[in-house]
């Protein structure tokens, strides 16, 4: 995307060249761009301007603070899915009353947490979470918003992993079951029914499935509205896919025309979730070349981030760019499997890539900037890596490196006996 883009051969984020975080931080160390961040959000308001509408952030794609806070500061709200999501929103700036709480398993300490900070709407997906959530409202003497996840059994033609709007997958309400639900909620003094909720996939490259679902989640909310059940909003959810290789997923005005061509009475207000579509191409993660190693089959090039910095190539068999800070003119191209320290086959970050490399190298891996840093671990006792935010000319660690004694900080050995 254009924040990220040569100049004279080397990689520079907005006005910043990368090998100078790189140099200054350390590597491995994530980056992002404020500004690509931002143009994100402003493209999804722009393409439901004129109609009631939130942005609600996933904030699982990328829950740094300074990320949350941007998002908070253009007026977004934010899908969370546990307690822990909702206090980042909260100490990030954002509103409780602009976040949508999803989710398959929230416990009743979250319920009881969500209810008190007043967040704007659960998203219910059962009839027992929904009588949990009556539960608890009642006894802090509340009525609780809701809206009625439904899974209009929809394949969204993504990796099966990510894809949630089958029968077959754990979450939402059967969209047949639904009604009787809403009945249910409707007559309780501790619910305040809301809307409408779906998400049927993450990364999709099809508008198809989208228009599948929305008919049919249309043709419920004009069912529920006529049987005299307040419907305010409907919630799409997340789901629009980006291009890590050669995908073309929509253009945010395409995928919103699709939206409101579905949801066409404007008195119904509409929630969008985007995670990826906003942080994906806004971040990279660095990564220094540590050794070349020919193998029997291929060359491998070592590199510093592993599986525990940006799991996605290893759980889903993910593609991300990798591109080198310095463009080299000369020298041999090689291909190379780029691999992690990590003692495992399927710590890879990149495989058969052409680059021409020479150990010392930093490279870039490309769209890392959702469910990158997120799905980060300390696997191998190895430091989750810093997080950079580049705003235009300037940048910021927005997260130290973490420290070795962090790792086991809280960890204690049994008593003397
Ligand atoms: N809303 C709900 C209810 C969701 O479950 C999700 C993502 C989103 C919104 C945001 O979806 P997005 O706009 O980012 O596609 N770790 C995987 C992605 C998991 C997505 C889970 N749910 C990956 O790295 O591809």
């Amino acid at each position: 995307m254009s924040e990220f883009g040569y100049r004279d051969d080397r990689l520079f984020a907005e006005g910043v060249a990368l090998a100078d975080v790189a140099r200054a931080v350390g590597t491995p160390c994530y980056v992002y761009s404020s500004a690509a961040i931002l143009a994100r959000y402003q493209a999804f308001a722009a393409a439901f301007a004129g109609r009631p509408h939130r942005v609600c952030y996933a904030v699982k794609a990328n829950g740094n603070l300074a990320v949350l806070n941007l998002l908070a500061g253009a007026g977004a709200g934010f899908d969370i899915v546990s307690a822990g999501e909702l206090e980042r929103v909260l100490a990030a700036g954002g509103r409780a009353d602009r976040c949508v709480f999803a989710g398959v398993g929230k416990r009743a300490d979250e319920i009881d947490r969500a209810l008190r900070a007043g967040v704007r709407c659960f998203n219910v997906e059962s009839a027992a979470e929904l009588e949990r959530i009556e539960s608890i409202a009642a006894e802090l003497g509340v009525r609780a918003p809701i809206a009625i996840r439904v899974n209009p059994d929809v394949d969204a033609n993504t990796h099966p992993y990510i894809a949630t709007g089958l029968r077959e997958n754990k979450f939402g309400v059967p969209i047949e079951s639904a009604p009787a639900l809403y009945a249910r909620a409707a007559a309780s003094g501790h619910l305040d029914v809301r809307g409408v909720a779906c998400h049927i996939g993450s990364q999709l490259t099809g508008l198809e499935p989208f228009r599948d679902a929305f008919g049919r989640v249309a043709a419920l909310v004009a069912a529920l509205r006529a049987g005299g059940i307040g419907i305010e909003h409907v919630d799409v959810g997340g789901g629009v896919g980006v291009r890590y290789k050669d995908e073309s997923p929509p253009a945010i005005g395409a995928y919103a025309e699709v939206v409101r061509n579905a949801f066409a009475d404007e008195t119904l207000e509409i929630v969008v979730e985007p995670g990826r579509a906003l942080v994906a191409e806004a971040g990279v993660l660095l990564t220094r070349v540590e050794y070349l190693k020919d193998g029997a089959e291929r060359g491998f090039a070592i590199v510093d981030a592993a599986m525990n910095d940006l799991l996605r190539p290893a759980l889903y068999d993910a593609w991300h760019d990798i591109v080198p800070l310095q463009r080299r003119h000369a020298g041999t191209r090689g291909r190379w499997d780029v691999v992690g320290p990590v003692c495992e086959s399927g710590d890879f970050i990149g495989r058969e890539r052409e680059l021409v490399l020479v150990p010392g190298d930093v490279l870039a891996v490309c769209t890392a900037g959702a469910y990158g840093f997120a799905m980060s671990s300390s696997y191998n006792a190895r430091p989750r890596p810093p997080e950079v935010m580049i705003r235009g000319e300037s940048w910021h660690v927005v997260r130290p490196r973490e420290r070795l004694e962090a790792l086991y900080a809280g960890e204690s050995v049994l008593p003397q006996i």
